[in-house]
């Protein structure tokens, strides 16, 4: 595996979390389209628009869904503004959400408080690696009032790597009339994500530069088809209302599609290299991918405890295990902060992520299909060192 993926042999990569590394033939196929693009930039750019279309609908065959429910971003927080800003709440309506979210998320909420006169409430979300679903949803049944109009949650908790059981939280909001926003900027790759699955999900972000190891800059919306009238594009262009030839090669008529797509003159090759990503994970299976991610995941675990002894918030229920792996830090690394992370880089050639919870820093560690056990022990002997 490791010769599809660019390496230089001093550096250990263990944060796929933050970006994973871009499959080597993904790459290829952006720099051959780019270099293509600029033979004739006019009539690459016209076509296209069709172009990204195939790819909107070969990434919605591959989540199991129907492509015009889909719409393409740079990024998973580009995709939030789209959903929070973009849909409009009653007076005193409530956005619930964890204290764990990532906190450009975050912010997005807080923004929307400020834009409307709807209410943000966070509640506490245990880290503790004991927790179980039983004890998540009954704390979100809970957690949910009479004012809670929407909840945000993530799928795959940034700090904790905790894995929330989604299914059983939308069959709680939709019983409930609530609309359910995910965060799923770490599902796709490292979880099967499957829309028939997730059928009482509202909102769904998810990524390609993260577990998908595609394209970097690369995101994705998807909206239930009943918010599709409600949800009011943040931007206008060509697109935003009936469109014409050469626009109109995009979406196939569907309203939603078309309006909520990227606008303006863009490089949509990007975009365009998801389809050789989705062609990879094919290929090998998605299956045996994650087999081996998971079997790497669960190998860095045991070996960075038997090293360096650090506590980890790993979940112990199978079910809620993620692909990150956070640790406890002793008190002198933890008010490093951030900076240990970059110490940790520079004077080691490892990449770890410094993660901060609940206003405490973490060490996160998150191998991909790239890495391998030797490498892995390699780091748990640095971490234990330092
Ligand atoms: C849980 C979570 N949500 C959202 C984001 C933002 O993703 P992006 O940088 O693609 O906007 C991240 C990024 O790490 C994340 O971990």
């Amino acid at each position: 595996m490791k010769d599809l993926f660019i390496n230089d042999s001093s550096t250990i990569y263990l944060n796929s979390g933050t970006e994973s590394k871009t499959i080597k033939s993904t790459l290829e196929e952006i720099y051959s389209n780019n270099k293509n693009y600029e033979i004739n930039p006019t009539y690459y750019f016209v076509d296209a628009y069709q172009k990204l279309w195939h790819t909107q609908k070969e990434i919605a065959h591959f989540f199991n869904d129907n492509p015009k429910n889909y719409f393409l971003r740079t990024n998973v927080t580009e995709v939030f503004n789209q959903f929070i800003l973009g849909y409009d709440l009653n007076d005193n309506d409530e956005i619930l959400t964890t204290n764990l979210e990532y906190q450009a998320i975050v912010n997005v909420l807080k923004y929307k408080t400020m834009q409307s006169k709807a209410t943000l409430r966070e509640f506490d979300f245990p880290t503790r690696d004991s927790i179980s679903t039983d004890e998540i949803l009954t704390l979100i049944k809970k957690e949910i009032g009479p004012k809670t109009k929407m909840l945000v949650i993530s799928h795959v908790f940034t700090g904790s790597g905790l894995v929330a059981p989604i299914c059983q939280i939308a069959e709680i909001t939709n019983s409930k009339g609530i609309i359910l926003v995910v965060d799923g900027a770490h599902s796709c790759g490292a979880l099967k994500v499957d829309f028939e699955n997730f059928k009482n999900v509202d909102f769904f972000a998810g990524n390609f530069h993260k577990w998908m190891m595609g394209p970097k800059g690369t995101a994705f919306g998807r909206v239930h088809p009943k918010h599709h009238e409600k949800l009011k594009p943040l931007m206008a262009g060509w697109t935003t209302f009936e469109t014409d030839s050469p626009f109109d090669t995009f979406g196939e008529g569907h309203r939603f599609a078309t309006k909520m797509m990227p606008l303006g003159t863009q490089n949509f090759n990007q975009y365009l290299g998801i389809k050789s990503t989705i062609n990879f994970w094919k290929a090998h299976g998605e299956n045996s991918i994650r087999k081996k991610l998971n079997e790497l995941t669960q190998f860095a675990y045991d070996i960075i405890i038997e090293n360096t002894k650090l506590k980890s918030l790993f979940p112990k229920e199978k079910s809620l295990q993620g692909p990150l792996i956070t640790f406890v830090l002793p008190m002198r690394s933890e008010n490093e902060g951030y900076n240990l992370m970059k110490r940790i880089f520079l004077e080691n050639k490892l990449q770890i992520a410094s993660t901060k919870i609940k206003g405490v820093w973490h060490l996160r560690v998150s191998p991909h299909i790239y890495n391998d056990q030797e490498e892995i022990v390699h780091a748990s002997k640095i971490l234990a060192k330092i």
